[in-house]
């Protein structure tokens, strides 16, 4: 009800909506609008209450609240229950806990501040209050546990895409997930999945994205150097429309993959990575190959070619 009245006082905005006109299209009483007016005032929206005249809406927050996203929501299944934090350690063990107590596919977890992310290979993912998006989907794709890697290479080219169309900046994919501007890492993805046999029970797609932090405010990590949207762009970034944006991408990207399987996928994420035709070095557990990277396989493992001529299959590695 309350992503209903965001609405209806944004489509409004510039005239004042009375409360009764308002009860009558929400369906609520007069002392229910006033209430989540409340609400809204208290989360950062300025609206201006006149008696007899009613609501108006002067300012909202850049905020990442279930009714800021449904504004610009597009998706048919993905984003439409909210978990949201204002603070909290990591939205990945949140994701989790709701898989386990049964939640659906699509349900999402978003928080304003994190303070105990988790990054890949035990690495720290943080992030100060109101800068960047903090995600974790729950998904429960009908995979097997080694096809799990192949959704983080498609969510890497949802969020290129949802990031070029909200944005208009040009974002490339370093194998396998990470996603740059410039050669500066905007975009963290990390997929866990509960599984079991033969089978990929629950993935939660944890995605990180720096939106408005300053230069001050990013967290370098020892291989990348970061940046954030707004750093590239000159200008701040409506996270919640960037949110809706990579959940519309996701789902269409989502249900090819899970339909066709990974053929499509590949061509979209070659064309968009800049890890092809390039002298890499891959930490794996087993050591470090250094080779010429010729492409992804059709399972979407980094190929390089050694000097040997040898090529080796990277399934999972910290890329320099
Ligand atoms: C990486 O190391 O590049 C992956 C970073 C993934 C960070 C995201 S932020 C939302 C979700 N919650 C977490 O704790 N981690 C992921």
């Amino acid at each position: 009800m309350r992503s209903k009245l965001v609405q209806e006082l944004v489509e409004h905005q510039g005239t004042y909506l009375s409360g009764e006109s308002l009860s009558q299209a929400l369906g609520v009483s007069r002392t229910a609008i006033w209430k989540q007016i409340d609400v809204l005032k208290k989360s950062g929206y300025q609206i201006d209450s006149v008696p007899k005249k009613g609501y108006q809406l002067l300012s909202r927050p850049d905020g990442l609240q279930e009714h800021d996203l449904h504004l610009y929501l597009k998706s048919k299944r993905l984003g439409h229950t909210v978990a949201y934090y204002a603070s909290v350690p990591t939205t990945q063990a949140i994701a989790h806990d709701l898989a386990e107590a049964g939640s659906e596919e699509g349900h999402l977890v978003v928080a304003d501040e994190q303070t105990g992310g988790r990054g890949r290979f035990g690495r720290n993912w943080s992030s100060a209050p109101g800068t960047s998006i903090s995600m974790s989907l729950l998904l429960r794709p009908k995979l097997a546990p080694q096809q799990v890697p192949q959704l983080t290479l498609v969510a890497a080219v949802a969020v290129t895409r949802a990031i070029e169309k909200v944005t208009q900046l040009k974002a490339d994919i370093k194998w396998p997930n990470d996603i740059l501007i410039n050669g500066k890492k905007i975009v963290g993805i990390l997929t866990e999945m509960q599984s079991e046999p033969g089978l990929a029970k629950v993935v939660i797609l944890g995605i990180g994205i720096n939106a408005n932090q300053s230069e001050s405010e990013l967290n370098h990590d020892n291989r990348n150097r970061s940046t954030s949207l707004a750093i590239e762009a000159g200008t701040s970034i409506n996270r919640a429309k960037l949110l809706a944006a990579v959940l519309e991408e996701f789902e269409w990207l989502y249900d090819t993959y899970v339909e066709k399987g990974f053929a499509e996928i590949k061509l979209l994420w070659e064309a968009r990575s800049i890890s092809i035709g390039k002298q890499l070095k891959a930490q794996t557990i087993n050591g470090t190959i250094t080779g010429l990277s010729t492409g992804i396989s059709a399972e979407g493992a980094l190929l390089l070619e050694d000097d040997q001529g040898i090529i080796h299959t990277v399934y999972s590695a910290d890329i320099e």
